[in-house]
């Protein structure tokens, strides 16, 4: 049994210690916003907090999650309110919307820790966050509304 903090909420896992936190989360808590693209670290689509770090949860064994707390984008705010969820609405960020809450999850690391970036910051921190629709602008834009910038430099 594996016991770790999801959103708030404390969770105890029967799950091989190696089981992706995707899985865990997806599979066996029933949390779906946090998305499988390639299991392999490439994507960005599965990405959560541990601890208020970016991580991928594909590639996150559940050990590594232990007593630890891990923010999905359900956690992310109560009722869609955080400034980035406002902002994606604001600007309709999304086209298919599979690769969103990943790039949400990023971006939310980012600002936490730069809370007015520059478009080089925004850009190297979403570079491993893959949109096949192509809403590269659109996301940028929204992550400075976010911040409270200008929507272009
Ligand atoms: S599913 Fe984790 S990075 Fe692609
Ligand atoms: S909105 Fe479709 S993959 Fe990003």
């Amino acid at each position: 049994m594996i016991a770790l903090r999801v959103n708030g909420t404390e969770h105890t896992v029967d799950a091989d210690p190696d089981m992706p936190l995707l899985w865990v989360v997806r599979d066996l808590i029933g949390l779906t916003g946090t998305k499988y693209g390639c299991g392999e670290a490439l994507c960005g689509a599965c990405v959560v907090h541990l601890d208020g770090e970016a991580v991928r949860a594909c590639v996150t064994p559940i050990s590594k999650a232990a007593g630890r707390s891990v923010t999905t984008i359900e956690g992310l705010s109560k009722d869609g309110n955080h400034p980035l969820q406002k902002a994606w609405v604001e600007l309709g960020v999304p086209q298919c919307g599979y690769c969103q809450s990943g790039q949400i999850m990023s971006a939310a690391a980012l600002l936490a820790k730069k809370p007015k970036p520059t478009n080089a910051e925004i850009d190297t921190s979403l570079a491993g966050n893959i949109c096949r629709c192509g809403t590269y602008t659109r996301i940028r834009a929204a992550v400075r509304v976010a911040a409270g910038l200008p929507k272009e430099e």
